[in-house]
């Protein structure tokens, strides 16, 4: 990723700021300083900016899953004032961001690093790790729709991939569903279902690969233990090495 993109993703400044400082010869990345704007760097280089004092760092790896209510920014900062996702992790002292990212109306699981490997690998469209959201929809879904989910919409940037979906009730008002995907495309719930003309009144997202919420309440999260951050590493390289794509039953 780009040095000015980097140093906004991580919450350092804004993406303007950091390009004022790149040009001003105020940014070190690993110690050497950089004055080329598109530097490439990765989320595990240390990144400075000179002359800013900040207190002592833990630099050690660590990942937490964390169950996001509703109305929460996923970003380190906001320009707008809103509350973001690293407000919830005040008590940590490590350099956090968000891996991925859930909409500001979207609740449930994301995870909260600041391992770049592990953020590569759980955000890149190639490892393929499924996500399973509960999305609850206006009016009674039809079959015929629940299949097409299944089989793959037609959206501006292209055709997704399969899906497993689960009807979990509906009546004339409401339907409630489960959609599994592994694609991470912006908004893709909400498109997938506006494309059929329903509104999405409440989306949730259950799990990650093997990991969901269980015992973790809203606004709260939980440290993944090592066996666990191994495991969806191991999960993502497989995924990715044999080029596995998750396959679901057709209904
Ligand atoms: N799909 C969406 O539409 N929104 C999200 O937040 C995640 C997946």
């Amino acid at each position: 990723m780009r040095l000015q993109k980097a140093m906004s993703y991580l919450g350092l400044c804004s993406r303007r700021k950091a390009e004022e400082l790149i040009k001003l010869g105020k940014v070190k990345v690993n110690g050497v300083l950089i004055s080329e704007m598109g530097y490439l760097v990765s989320l595990n280089d240390k990144i400075e900016i000179i002359g800013e004092i900040k207190k002592e760092q833990n630099l050690d790896k660590v990942t937490f899953l964390f169950n996001k209510p509703l109305g929460v920014v996923s970003s380190v900062k906001d320009d707008r004032g809103r509350k973001v996702v690293i407000d919830f992790f005040k008590n940590e002292n490590y350099r956090l961001y968000p891996v991925g990212r859930l909409d500001y109306n979207t609740s449930g699981a994301l995870l909260v690093s600041n391992d770049g490997e592990l953020t590569n690998l759980v955000t890149h469209p190639s490892t393929h790790l499924n996500k399973t959201y509960i999305a609850t929809i206006n009016g009674f879904v039809k079959d015929l729709h629940l299949q097409e989910l299944r089989d793959g919409v037609e959206l501006e940037d292209g055709m997704t991939e399969r899906a497993l979906v689960k009807l979990i009730s509906r009546n004339d008002n409401k339907s409630v569903v489960s959609l599994t995907i592994h694609e991470g495309r912006n908004r893709q719930v909400r498109r997938m279902f506006n494309h059929f003309g329903y509104e999405v009144k409440n989306l949730h997202r259950e799990s990650i690969g093997f990991l969901n919420l269980q015992g973790v309440e809203r606004g709260k999260y939980r440290k993944l233990s090592n066996s666990e951050v191994i495991q969806i590493k191991e999960l993502c390289k497989k995924n990715k090495e044999k080029n596995v794509i998750p396959t679901y039953k057709s209904k």
